[in-house]
């Protein structure tokens, strides 16, 4: 009932793990196939190994997570066995790169075996990587059309929100060959610890996940789907069943789950369970549904 095909990809659901959370072993990432996700995608892996940001990098606040982790990573050249290991779960494995140019970005790309790419241009506190080039269309271009030559399997480009206009970089990612877009990463943000005066974070500034941004995450997706051909994929806040059938009801054709996994490995079971019903109640399909807020 709630089968797609994603980019060319088939998925048992379309609840699918975000990247930057349990996707840094093969060993965790299969533990969450194993749990019910329709696929995965890895923790974002670059040219070299990355110790990231200093500590805290993550932080809890009042209304989701704000994290500067800093993108660290063991480098694609030691990281093909994790992937491998993942695929034992038997979902679609997508892996999640960086670069600070288009040549990093299909080097990486070329070397690695994963059934899909995501390509992180829109970390929103990393220099030289993620938004600082992910809000610079020609550069989002370039960078997607370097790796639509490198490989043959899907390429999806993950957008940052912190631009004036996400559809512009949206239509430069589908430009460059995009199979889809993925809205949103995360929101910068920055919270202050009032005894001592000075920033949370090793970085002080982060980017904000969780509950609080599923508003701005569904306006994007929305906007993206009236502009782009190609899918969008949401992600943001989505905590429960209602939030997914929210983001397909604004156009995105599956979602990625981050923080909310955090509390809970069953979480794609459980929202998997909770669709269903829904759309059993509703006597509505997955198509039924998809952007239906737009013809209103
Ligand atoms: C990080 O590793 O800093 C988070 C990655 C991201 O926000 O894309």
């Amino acid at each position: 009932m709630l089968s797609i095909t994603l980019t060319g990809l088939k998925l048992k659901n379309p609840l699918m793990l975000a990247a930057g959370i349990m996707g840094t072993t093969g060993g965790s990432l299969k533990r969450v196939a194993e749990s019910g996700a329709g696929a995965v995608v890895t923790k974002s892996i670059g040219l070299e190994p990355k110790s990231g940001h200093s500590n805290p990098s993550m932080v809890e606040v009042d209304c989701g997570y704000l994290n500067a982790m800093g993108l660290p990573n063991p480098s694609y050249k030691n990281f093909q066995e994790e992937i491998d290991t993942a695929k034992e779960g038997d979902v679609p494995v997508i892996a999640s790169i960086f670069g600070g140019c288009s040549l990093d970005f299909s080097e990486i790309a070329s070397a690695l075996r994963a059934d899909a790419f995501e390509l992180n241009v829109s970390c929103p506190h990393a220099h030289g990587y993620g938004s600082e080039i992910g809000t610079d269309q020609a550069l989002v271009e370039d960078i997607t059309r370097a790796v639509k030559d490198a490989v043959k399997v899907p390429v999806w480009v993950k957008l940052t929100p912190n631009v004036t206009d996400i559809k512009s970089i949206g239509l430069a990612a589908e430009h460059g060959g995009a199979d889809a877009v993925v809205a949103i990463n995360t929101i910068r943000g920055m919270a202050i610890d009032i005894e001592s005066g000075y920033p949370i974070l090793g970085n002080k500034f982060g980017g904000l996940s969780g509950r609080a941004i599923k508003p701005v995450a569904i306006k994007c997706v929305y906007d993206l789907y009236e502009t782009l051909d190609i899918p969008v994929i949401g992600v943001g806040g989505i905590s429960d069943w209602r939030d997914a059938v929210e983001f397909i009801m604004a156009g995105a054709q599956a979602v990625e789950i981050g923080s909310a996994v955090g509390n809970n490995i069953n979480i794609f079971n459980d929202i998997s369970s909770g669709m269903e019903a829904f759309l059993e109640e509703k006597e509505w399909t997955l198509d039924d549904i998809y952007g239906v807020a737009h013809e209103v």
